[in-house]
């Protein structure tokens, strides 16, 4: 089945996602708070090497897609998920976000996200460690896209576009395990910065090498 990819937000993450989607032939909705503003920046991005970029308010996104990505923070999204209502219903929802100081809690973001959607939805935490830099490849080495998740079926879903992204997808096991992934998200910059500047090449990753 070809997956539509609707993504609710059009900052850094949001625009970069689309833009990779479209280049990956999948049809993509790009939603905004503000149609208006979907509209210019999905214009802009087909301009910088997308494909045609569908975009619409969260609501009009979120019924045409079958797989959604919150590029938004995570507060944002918690916000946002119980406004959708039955729009959500049946639909596959991708976390993307990280929280930090007040926003972190015992339970990782993912977990307290899937909480907001109804029960004919899932969710699947993944591309949490994936800066934006790199998402906009290319690169000699294959990154890794970290996945997490309670269902198999949707991990596999996922998985396959993270593959059509030309990424390795590596499932990290269920939801609980997105606050390992979100912890090393904090670590990224602290690490990065510990480096000596010729020790640094681009955008920090994380990879898993066995
Ligand atoms: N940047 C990265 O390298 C990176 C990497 C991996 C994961 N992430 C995660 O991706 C998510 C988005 O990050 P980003 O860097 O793309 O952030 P960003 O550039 O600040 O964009 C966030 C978008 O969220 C939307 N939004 C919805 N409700 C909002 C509200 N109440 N206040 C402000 N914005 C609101 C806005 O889009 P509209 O105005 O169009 O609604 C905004 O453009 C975060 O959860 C982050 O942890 C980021």
């Amino acid at each position: 089945m070809t997956e539509s990819i609707g993504i609710l937000g059009t900052g850094e993450m949001g625009g970069i996602l689309a833009r990779a989607f479209s280049r990956a032939n999948y049809p993509v909705l790009l939603g905004s708070r503000a149609a208006a503003r979907a509209a210019e920046r999905a214009t802009a991005l087909a301009v910088a090497g997308g494909g045609k970029i569908q975009s619409g308010d969260y609501t009009t996104t979120v019924q045409s897609a079958s797989i959604l990505i919150l590029a938004l923070g995570f507060s944002d999204a918690l916000t946002l998920l119980p406004t959708l209502g039955t729009a959500l219903n049946g639909k596959l929802v991708v976390d993307i976000s990280t929280p930090w100081g007040d926003e972190i809690a015992e339970r990782s973001a993912a977990e307290r996200l899937a909480d907001q959607l109804p029960a004919t939805a899932q969710l699947v935490g993944a591309w949490k460690t994936t800066f934006a830099a790199t998402l906009d490849g290319p690169h000699d080495l294959q990154h890794d896209v970290f996945v997490s998740g309670d269902h198999a079926a949707a991990k596999q879903r996922v998985s396959g576009l993270i593959q059509k992204l030309g990424f390795r997808a590596v499932d990290c096991g269920n939801l609980a395990t997105a606050r390992v992934l979100e912890g090393m998200v904090r670590l990224m910059g602290p690490i990065a910065r510990s480096l000596a500047p010729a020790e640094r090449h681009g955008s920090p990753a994380w990879k898993f090498l066995p």
